[in-house]
């Protein structure tokens, strides 16, 4: 089923997301070296529970955590867990909040320090190719061209699609119809149409398409254990441009303020 929004929901939508996006940008300040990824977690939960809100990943299924955590090549679902982080890694962050009975969804993969360029090139890419995928989600349009433009974007480029979890839409439920895939043929699936919240996830990987999903069910990674990328935002179909109901500007700004920090002791010494 999907539910169409009505203008008091997208505002209910437009909070939701808020918060999703300002809890990355809290988790964004602390993704350095040595940080464990449970200290990301406790940060995540923390800031969402201060701020009137619900964890909606933490306990949903069974899911042990209020961030899913993915590391290099882990695609989705990894746990919160006492690995500190490593200079060179990436970390996807990808977290589910809900406020007022709505929920927003949202997920930004981090270079921890300096990062192997190919690696750099591939966050590139996942990233534009999540605004390419909104992008192509316009009224009237149909699902499959979002999952067109996201697969074409990144295997022009080199890249694989996962296929296994794709999009989703989204309101009171974390999950709700219709599935937006990131491969498939322009012109196919259902019809978007003002007033749908859906969340748009490509997850895009350095080498094969291939996953694996661990046996506690969750945790799935990469066969050839290469690196994997994944962002995600939710939107609204609107009568024009999609709006972007989640933001990485937030995400954005502690970047930028982390990186003033490493650079005033060596100001001082002027
Ligand atoms: N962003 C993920 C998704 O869209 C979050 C779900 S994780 C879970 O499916 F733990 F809650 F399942
Ligand atoms: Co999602």
């Amino acid at each position: 089923m999907i539910y169409i929004k009505t203008d008091e929901e997208m505002e209910l939508m437009r909070a939701a997301c808020d918060l999703v996006s300002r809890t990355l940008g809290e988790v964004a300040r602390w993704v350095k070296p040595g940080v464990t990824t449970l200290r990301l977690d406790t940060i995540a939960r923390e800031f969402i529970l201060d701020n009137g809100g619900k964890p909606a990943c933490l306990g949903y299924g069974g899911f042990p955590g209020t961030l899913c955590i993915e590391v290099n090549e882990t695609v989705v679902h990894g746990f919160p867990s006492n690995y500190a982080l490593r200079e060179g890694d990436i970390v996807g962050t990808d977290c589910v909040v809900e406020l007022n009975g709505f929920h927003g969804d949202s997920c930004y993969t981090f270079p921890v320090g300096e990062i192997d360029p190919k690696v750099e090139a591939l966050l590139r890419t996942t990233k534009e190719s999540l605004y390419v995928g909104i992008d192509a989600a316009r009224d009237g349009a149909r699902i499959g061209n979002i999952s067109n433009a996201i697969q074409s974007y990144c295997e022009r480029r080199g890249y694989s699609v996962v296929r296994e979890m794709c999009g989703h839409g989204i309101g009171r439920s974390m999950h709700e119809d219709p599935e937006v895939p990131n491969y498939g043929r322009k012109g196919i699936g259902p019809r978007l149409e003002e007033g749908m919240c859906i969340a748009i996830e490509p997850m895009i990987n350095l080498g094969s398409k291939n996953i694996v999903i661990e046996r506690n069910g969750w945790e799935c990674h990469t066969r050839d254990r290469k690196p994997s990328a994944h962002y995600e935002h939710t939107i609204a179909i609107t009568d024009a441009e999609p709006e972007i109901l989640t933001t990485f500007r937030y995400i954005d700004e502690a970047l930028a303020a982390g990186g003033e920090e490493e650079k005033a002791p060596a100001s001082e010494g002027e």
